[in-house]
């Protein structure tokens, strides 16, 4: 396998930031942790198709086993907690993978979600007290060198079988039972693809 042919495009993501919206009226974190990497993925699939070897990898958070897909208020107009959308948009990073997995079956597309651990990096920057700069970050956190291996193991190593959708400390792990639904996997493909205009 040749790494170096390999193109990367790099993980964004927002956490715990105060309610406000993207230019196409979604909330922040909702738009550029879900919606922004299933449209991007969505636009790249014919191109990833007759790749020689494709892999998509969703960093999602261990804060994704409180999420849930608030389906009846996607855009958090009848109310807004900080800590919840968050978790919110990181089960819908798993579940986006789940049902992305069935929809490239038979191609050579793998796909992956994870959990990387705690990274200090100016993720923590909504947060208060900043997490990065408090004495305990040290203790409890992972640099960034090592807050990569997971995502390098998605992108270099792991296999995919049909229950390894989702990574974390560089093996197979254990995503909740909301993560784990096909049903609201499919429904929120549905309702995503409506939110960003693909249908
Ligand atoms: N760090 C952790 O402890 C941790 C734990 C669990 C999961 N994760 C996940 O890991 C992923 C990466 O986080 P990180 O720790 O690498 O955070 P980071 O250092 O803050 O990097 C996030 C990147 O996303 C970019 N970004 C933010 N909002 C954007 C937007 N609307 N459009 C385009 N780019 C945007 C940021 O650009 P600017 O800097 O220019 O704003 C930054 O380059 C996230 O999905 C996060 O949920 C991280």
């Amino acid at each position: 396998m040749q790494y170096s042919k390999r193109k990367l495009v790099p993980p964004n993501g927002v956490m715990m930031c105060p309610y406000s919206k993207t230019e196409d009226g979604f909330e922040l974190q909702m738009g550029t942790n879900h919606l922004g990497h299933f449209l991007l993925t969505n636009l790249l699939l014919p191109l990833l198709t007759h790749s020689e070897e494709a892999r998509v990898i969703t960093l999602s958070s261990l804060a994704h086993s409180y999420g849930i897909i608030p389906f009846d208020d996607m855009t958090y107009e009848k109310g807004f907690d900080r800590n919840q959308s968050y978790a919110n948009s990181k089960v819908a990073n798993i579940l986006f993978t789940r049902h992305l997995a069935k929809k490239v079956k038979g191609t050579k597309i793998k796909v992956f979600s994870l959990h990387p651990g705690v990274v200090q990096s100016n993720l923590w920057r909504h947060v208060a007290g900043t997490f990065a700069s408090s004495w305990y970050a040290a203790l409890i956190s992972k640099s960034s060198v090592e807050g990569a291996q997971t995502t390098l193991h998605c992108a270099l190593e792991a296999e995919q079988d049909d229950y390894s959708y989702y990574f974390s400390d560089c093996a197979a792990g254990i995503a909740s039972a909301i993560a784990r639904n096909d049903k609201i996997a499919e429904r929120l493909w549905q309702v995503s693809e409506k939110m960003v205009k693909l249908k």
